[in-house]
């Protein structure tokens, strides 16, 4: 079954908290993605038989885009479609013109991690401390790949 992506809409906030909220440790709140379709970011909604399953969401830079988060629910992790959607997003970027998509990533996040690397994405650097965590703060990588 394919995966089949469409933008994101106001209306569809609340499905994308429950997963959101079900994948990370430090989930978006509503007023995130509020803010994130008010400002024209690329928010995309990934279904599967008209059901939600993922969701992006790329601020384009002037040169660059950033991916500021991306979720596929736990039921349907590790069966391609977090790469299909980051794959999607890439593309999307490189359709606008963009000739580099960077990201942060915490650096405990081992999932997102191995895929960011598996599509080609490299370290550009460390921030340290950057993120609350559990027991204090966290690193962040920062990371980056070319269009
Ligand atoms: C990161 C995330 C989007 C990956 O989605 P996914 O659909 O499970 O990923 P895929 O099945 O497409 O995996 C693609 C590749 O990524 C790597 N990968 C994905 N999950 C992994 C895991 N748990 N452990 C190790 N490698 C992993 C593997 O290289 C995998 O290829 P393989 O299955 O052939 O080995 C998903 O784990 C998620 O939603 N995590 C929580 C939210 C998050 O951390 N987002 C990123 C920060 S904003």
């Amino acid at each position: 079954m394919s995966m089949a992506l469409r933008d994101m809409l106001a209306s569809d906030i609340d499905a994308v908290l429950c997963i959101e909220q079900q994948v990370h440790t430090h989930p978006w709140t509503r007023g995130n993605f509020s803010d994130a379709l008010a400002s024209g970011y690329i928010c995309k909604v990934a279904e599967l038989d008209g059901q939600m399953m993922g969701y992006a969401v790329l601020m384009q830079g002037v040169d660059d885009a950033e991916l500021l988060d991306i979720g596929i629910a736990a039921q349907y992790q590790r069966r391609g479609f977090g790469r299909e959607l980051l794959e999607a997003m890439l593309a999307l970027a490189r359709e606008l013109g963009r000739q580099r998509v960077v990201l942060e990533v915490r650096a405990s996040n081992a999932a997102a991690i191995a895929l960011y690397r598996a599509l080609g994405f490299g370290e550009i650097g460390l921030r340290r401390d950057y993120y609350a965590a559990e027991n204090g703060r966290e690193d962040a990588l920062l990371m980056e790949r070319e269009l």
